[in-house]
């Protein structure tokens, strides 16, 4: 048995950490973050009640991946598709909290140096959400541990768009659209174009409250990802759930299309 104890984890991580190989820790965990409403509802409160209690889990889940060295975190916070089938009121909710959450939540960032990135069509987010996304951004720029990622109002189909007319963009400026036809578009060219281009593709995938879908998340980024669902609801789920996902992800065998070890 292991004897030394991981800086900060409460007990209980501990003990499903002890059971982790720390040489095989997923590089890049990205989570879609779900039951935030269905975890109010169960305790007969409003929605907005699920999504503050939704912000103390990403602060256990930051602090957790931070603390066993992952490198790479990406949080699925809020989708394109979130504006507009979602009632205006609860929208803006979520837009003052991820406010809050930035300002709050900077010095957790620092004391633990993580860097902030954001994937998404950003400019279309607030002129107030914009500045303090910016800010934040800045304010952890130098640090080199844990990159966390979040995703606001992000969709995989827009960024495949959005990356699509940043090649042909690209190409317009260098060369024009015949050097571009000359070169071809390889999946290098695509992946450099996505928002994405900072990091790794994600090994392992989370998902919580038990819904066994990706919704317009990382879809070219997860093709080769581990998917792991679990049924906890998003404000339930803890550094304890993170491990426990990781221990899972260290069963499986991965193949990227190859052959099992044992039928080579
Ligand atoms: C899904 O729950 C969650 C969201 C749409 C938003 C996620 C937001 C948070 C966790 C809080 C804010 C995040 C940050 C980073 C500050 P749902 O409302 O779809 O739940 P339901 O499917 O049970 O209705």
């Amino acid at each position: 048995m292991r004897t030394s104890v991981t800086n900060g984890l409460s007990h209980k991580e501990q003990e499903v950490y002890d059971l982790l190989d720390p040489q095989r820790l997923p590089h890049h965990i990205a989570i879609i973050m779900d039951g935030n409403g269905r975890w109010a509802k169960r305790r007969h409160l409003p929605r907005i009640a699920g999504h503050k209690r939704g912000v103390e889990a990403v602060r256990g889940t930051v602090e957790t991946a931070s603390r066993v060295g992952i490198p790479w975190l990406t949080l699925y916070a809020f989708s394109v598709e979130n504006w507009k089938r979602r009632p205006k009121t609860e929208v803006s909710f979520l837009m003052r909290l991820l406010v809050t959450y930035l300002k709050r939540e900077l010095s957790t960032f620092n004391d633990n140096n993580i860097r902030l990135e954001y994937i998404g069509r950003r400019l279309e987010l607030p002129d107030e959400v914009q500045e303090t996304m910016q800010w934040a951004q800045d304010a952890t720029a130098k640090n080199t541990g844990t990159v966390l990622t979040l995703a606001l109002n992000y969709g995989a189909r827009s960024e495949l768009a959005d990356a699509f007319n940043s090649i042909v963009d690209a190409a317009a400026k260098n060369g024009g659209l015949e050097h571009l036809r000359k070169q071809l578009i390889d999946e290098e060219t695509i992946g450099k174009h996505l928002y994405t281009s900072h990091l790794p593709d994600p090994d392992l995938v989370i998902r919580t409250s038990g819904e066994m879908r990706l919704s317009n998340f990382l879809l070219w980024q997860l093709a080769y990802s581990e998917i792991y669902v679990t049924e906890t609801l998003w404000p339930d789920f803890s550094g304890k759930h993170l491990l426990e996902a990781i221990a899972d992800f260290q069963k499986r065998e991965r193949r990227f299309g190859g052959l099992a070890e044992h039928s080579a």
